[in-house]
């Protein structure tokens, strides 16, 4: 039935989102080293996130009638800046593609639920790409066009 394997994938979402928090602040507490200044805020940018999405989906799933999961998935931890950034791309992908599952199924014709879960996606892409740029996985390519300043008349 499309509302149980619904429920399953939101449920999936929700043990990724509370692994994600725990995961984050975690994070925050680990980084040292002149990093600490930049990354303490971002790790925790990164938890409150988690937590308002882990909200959502609580929320979500007693509405179409299912019991909120209390059981975070796995939660990894390193004391390398890198690491953790790797650690946090594949939480995040590995929360993207269970959204896109959950997206999948939905009954063709539930669209207030795509179309809740495609900004969750979109926000999740976002992310992503952030990230894959910090482990710089996705790379910025300079212009080879000159920059021509107007002449002033
Ligand atoms: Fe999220």
């Amino acid at each position: 039935m499309a509302r149980t394997e619904l429920l399953e994938n939101l449920n999936r979402a929700l043990s990724l989102e509370l692994a994600a928090v725990i995961q984050y602040m975690q994070h925050s507490y680990l980084v040292t080293g002149p990093e600490r200044e930049v990354f303490k805020g971002f790790f925790r940018n990164g938890a409150k996130e988690a937590q308002k999405h882990a909200e959502e989906l609580g929320d979500k799933i007693v509405a179409l009638g299912g019991t909120p999961t209390v059981e975070p998935a796995e939660i990894r931890q390193s004391s390398d800046l890198k690491e953790m950034l790797r650690q946090d791309l594949e939480l995040e992908r590995e929360a993207l593609k269970t959204y896109m599952a959950a997206w999948a199924s939905c009954d063709e014709n539930d669209l207030p639920q795509k179309f809740w879960l495609e900004g969750r996606i979109a926000e999740e892409q976002i992310h992503i790409e952030e990230l894959e740029k910090l482990t710089s996985e996705r790379v910025g390519v300079p212009g080879r066009e000159r920059i021509i300043l107007k002449q002033m008349d």
